[in-house]
């Protein structure tokens, strides 16, 4: 078994990506006075570094990585061993230019930024393994190796490549997954358009096309890059397992769903050893720390609930949106904290040193241009030692209450081209959904399709376009045995091929939900609909409605307008033991809030009675202990009620009855029993 935790490291993570080679090394001796003064226990090194690694093809230079490691062991700094295999050096793509990833559009990217590598490229997975070895071979016993980072957040910038060695590669996937080409016919529905293929070897990519391309092509090439990028990892994974037994493997993800939309995290996650994240607060007016739980959930989730780390955020502005803020007082130690709450061993940082030269250098980072004098600095300072007091929660699991339902590859499927409309957009309704969750206070565990759900009372399927019939089998099941389950509309559509399972909509969920729905009618911009209910309590959708038809469904709103009017909207079905709740339109905040409150009910989750919006509470329970998180991330101060008492963690006060959290403040509870 591979460890799961950094080697060595005995609390929590706190560091950054550490880029020495920037800086002459005079400043390294400044570096690690001020890591240690602010209580850096771990950094990521030579994410970037092959061109000075490998100055030229077979030439070797590891004196500088050895001078920088050993500095780091000798302060006590545990080490995240960058593999720099996501920036080949220009002598590469000199001597194989088709190693430069090609666009749909067949323009070829040149050297001179990061990322540029077609992953299907022979000359460039040889040059990963080589390099990937001789590292292992260097450094696996050295002793400030804590874990192997291998590449950097596979998916971005790049994620996929449209050249020759990639069409060839895609056959072969092809020839795999499907055995011959009437199974890749029949799976595409190339009887469509005239579309049939007479032998694999005339299968391309999805290269751009005068119109709407084969769905279920596009569909696959994304799971075929997505594969490919997964076979180079497991490629320097297996290396550095071989080389370096003991020490754990990972890639940094970034499961937020704004800032990754090619990567099917379910499958990476079960190939790392440890799951680590990078987070980046989207600044485009909506709550940013409900966005940040999200992307924290969904990485613990990954995992399997496991721990995890949070390997990249901010500690100010970063550089990369049009307008680019800064973090204001505190915000950095709540973002730290919030991820931690929700399972990660810690809080690190890009980067450690704010750059003078190239595209980062107004990126925030640990010690800022203005170095130890300044805000940023400070906070950076009392968030190491915050961290330190936490060290026991390490290994602890966070609780969750609720379910929610996820799949990359649905949400593909979804975002392809000519659906009913545009505007119903999966990865909104994931985010409404959650964000209508976490303000009820419930913490969210995500969960693929096909898994086994009966350790939680409520499941919510927010956008679950595409669906096997198991997946719908398995929610049924669910439901009989006592389940509540919230269906969004649009889910249970099309099949894994992206083919409309037979019979009526939705196939894959029709029995579960009690009803069919027998046409979409998507609203026009600006439209709206009024939904009338139980107690006058009257809603309105907007986007989306559909004619519903129950089939031992109960209907509890109904369309007042629109062309739907007079027909279900929200329906409501008992089957077996337990229920299940279909909502045909888009709600709102308020309405979903309404409908996920008589979902709660009949999943009898009690109301989290006494807490202000936007004081987020969360537990982490393990071998030692139980420890409750609250966040105030509002400029009032709140209590919070304690059911039993214990130790407050960062100020070393009793906390019991109700605990007092001032504004923009975290407080975390270690409680007694
Ligand atoms: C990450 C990346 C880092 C740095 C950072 C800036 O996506 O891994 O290398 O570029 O963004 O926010």
């Amino acid at each position: 078994m591979p460890e799961t935790s950094p080697k060595g490291l005995a609390r929590l993570a706190f560091g950054g990506d550490y880029n020495p080679e920037q800086w002459p090394e005079t400043v390294w001796q400044d570096d690690v006075r001020l890591m240690r003064e602010a209580g850096v226990t771990m950094v990521s090194v030579g994410i970037f570094s092959w061109a000075l690694l490998e100055p030229a093809p077979g030439v070797h230079d590891f004196g500088w990585l050895d001078r920088v490691l050993g500095l780091l062991h000798d302060n006590g700094i545990r080490v995240d061993l960058g593999t720099p295999t996501v920036a080949p050096p220009v002598w590469f793509y000199r001597d194989h230019p088709d190693a430069l990833p090609v666009t749909a559009e067949g323009v070829r990217h040149e050297f001179g930024s990061r990322g540029a590598i077609c992953h299907s490229n022979a000359h460039y997975r040889a040059a990963a393994a080589d390099i990937t070895t001789r590292l292992a071979e260097r450094y696996a016993d050295h002793p400030a190796l804590a874990m192997w980072h291998v590449h950097n957040e596979y998916g971005v910038p790049v994620s996929a490549c449209y050249c020759d060695s990639c069409a060839a590669h895609f056959r072969r996937w092809l020839a795999t997954v499907y055995g011959t080409v009437d199974a890749v016919n029949e799976a595409w529905g190339t009887a469509f358009w005239g579309q049939r293929y007479a032998r694999l070897e005339d299968v391309n990519p999805p290269r751009v096309t005068p119109t709407v391309g084969n769905p279920g092509q596009a569909l696959d090439y994304k799971r075929f890059a997505d594969a490919t990028m997964r076979e180079n990892f497991r490629a320097e994974r297996d290396i550095l397992h071989r080389l370096a037994p003991g020490v754990p493997v990972t890639t940094n993800f970034m499961t937020a769903l704004s800032q990754c939309d090619s990567v099917d995290y379910w499958a990476w996650g079960r190939e790392v050893d440890i799951v680590t994240n990078d987070h980046y607060l989207i600044t485009d007016g909506r709550r940013t720390h409900v966005n940040l739980a999200m992307a924290a959930d969904l990485t613990r989730s990954v995992g399997a609930g496991a721990p995890w780390i949070l390997l990249e955020h901010s500690t100010s502005g970063v550089n990369w949106q049009p307008r680019n803020p800064a973090k204001a007082p505190g915000q950095m130690a709540r973002n730290s904290l919030a991820h931690v709450a929700r399972g990660s061993e810690g809080a690190m940082f890009f980067q450690w040193r704010q750059s003078r030269r190239g595209a980062e250098k107004f990126h925030s980072a640990m010690v800022p241009h203005g170095g130890a004098d300044t805000r940023v600095w400070r906070e950076v300072v009392e968030l190491g030692a915050s961290l330190d007091s936490l060290a026991a929660v390490r290994g602890t699991r966070t609780e969750a209450d609720v379910a929610v339902l996820w799949d990359w590859q649905s949400w593909w499927a979804q975002n392809l081209a000519w659906r009913p409309s545009e505007d119903a957009d999966p990865r909104e309704r994931a985010d409404a959904f959650y964000e209508a969750l976490y303000d009820r206070h419930l913490t969210v565990d995500f969960a693929r399709p096909e898994t086994d759900l009966s350790a939680y009372p409520l499941v919510v399927v927010p956008a679950l376009y595409l669906m096997t019939q198991k997946a719908g089998a398995d929610l049924k099941a669910y439901v009989e045995r006592g389940g509540t389950l919230v269906v969004s509309y649009f889910s249970g559509i099309v099949d894994e091929h992206d083919a409309v399972h037979e019979g009526a909509y939705p196939g894959a969920l029709r029995d579960v939900l009690g009803l069919t729905v027998e046409e979409f009618s998507p609203l026009l911009q600006g439209e709206s609909v009024r939904l009338t209910g139980p107690d006058g309590r009257d809603l309105d959708g907007d986007v989306w409605t559909e004619f519903v038809v129950p089939r031992g469904a109960e209907t509890v709103w109904r369309y007042a307008d629109g062309l739907a009017a007079g027909r279900p909207a929200v329906t409501r079905h008992r089957l077996g033991e337990g229920v299940a709740w279909y909502v045909s339109t888009r709600l709102g905040q308020d309405g979903l809030d309404v409908v996920l409150g008589r979902a709660a009910e009949d999943a009898r989750i009690a109301p989290r009675a006494g807490l202000p919006r936007d004081v987020e509470v969360v537990r982490r329970s393990g071998e030692t202990g139980s420890y409750l998180f609250a966040i105030n991330h509002t400029a009032v101060d709140a209590k919070v009620p304690l059911e039993t008492s214990g130790d407050e963690l960062l100020t070393g006060e009793r906390a019991a009855g109700r605990l007092a959290v001032p504004a923009g403040a975290v407080r975390v509870v270690r409680l007694d029993g």
